[in-house]
């Protein structure tokens, strides 16, 4: 069930945050300290996305997005690409009933031109399928990087101006923000980052400009609900002011 229940959140006496952002990282590392290989510990991770999407709609949570492959991650060996571009297909095919039966809504951000077809043809099929479900909304972030995304916006700007169909003059932050892969996704309030690392690591660098940012030393397949209402209680200790003064403001 992926709807709050409402008696528990009757009880819920901490602010949700409506839209949780998550750096997935440390499968290598929990693999290696298992003495398993670097896939198992990928395998192992694809488990907790199901459990923290499914955690993350009880919870109340609106907009959940998973960084599931980074444009800088071509740089591995073409194995573990590989492996990785094999999961996302396994989650689609796995998962996708499910999560269309709980009313999730499922988009892919990052670019698609490189991928294979038949990865597309899964993305366009999930995205097509949940379409107009309203409950949580799931964005995964594959073959992302927001300096891409930000230079991808930027042409496609250019281009309308160059149509005569948009005057440069009246470019504000929303037009960038519209021509976003996130286009019409509030920004994240809350980013979480597992395994230790403290770098975005080129995720949401446009959106995350006043995002509250939680460190935890978690390697990703461990990450458990646990964790992720302590992260959300973490977020609820911070005053978030937005650059004015006074009291804290929460979004
Ligand atoms: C995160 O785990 C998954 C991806 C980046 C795709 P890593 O594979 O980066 O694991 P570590 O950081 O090497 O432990
Ligand atoms: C960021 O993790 C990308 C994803 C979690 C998909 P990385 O492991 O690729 O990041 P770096 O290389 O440590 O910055
Ligand atoms: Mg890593």
């Amino acid at each position: 069930m992926l709807t709050p229940d409402p008696s528990a959140s009757g009880e819920q006496a901490f602010d949700v945050p409506r839209h949780v952002a998550i750096i997935m990282d440390g499968n290598g590392r929990w693999a290696a300290k298992r003495h398993l290989p670097r896939k198992l510990g990928h395998r192992q991770g694809v488990e907790a996305v199901r459990v923290i999407v499914r955690a993350a709609g009880e919870m109340g949570i609106r907009y959940l997005t998973l960084y599931g492959f980074s444009s800088e991650n071509w740089k591995r060996p073409a194995e573990e690409v590989s492996d990785l571009m094999g999961l996302l297909r396994l989650f689609i095919r796995r998962d996708l009933a499910e999560l269309h039966q709980n009313g999730v809504q499922v988009r892919i951000i990052g670019e698609r031109e490189h991928l294979e077809p038949d990865i597309v043809a899964l993305i366009e099929e999930a995205e097509t399928l949940t379409h107009s479900n309203d409950q949580l909304k799931l964005i995964i972030a594959f073959n992302y990087g927001g300096q891409n995304e930000i230079t991808s916006a930027v042409r496609r700007i250019a281009r309308e101006v160059k149509a005569g169909t948009l005057d440069p003059e009246t470019i504000t932050q929303e037009t960038v923000a519209a021509h976003l892969d996130t286009a019409g996704v509030p920004d994240p309030d809350l980013i979480i980052r597992t395994s230790g690392e403290k770098r975005l690591s080129n995720f949401l660098i446009w959106q995350s400009a006043y995002a509250e940012l939680v460190f935890t030393d978690v390697f990703w397949p461990d990450f458990s609900p646990e964790r992720l209402k302590e992260a959300v209680l973490e977020y609820n200790m911070r005053d978030r002011r937005f650059g004015a003064v006074g009291e804290p403001v929460k979004s």
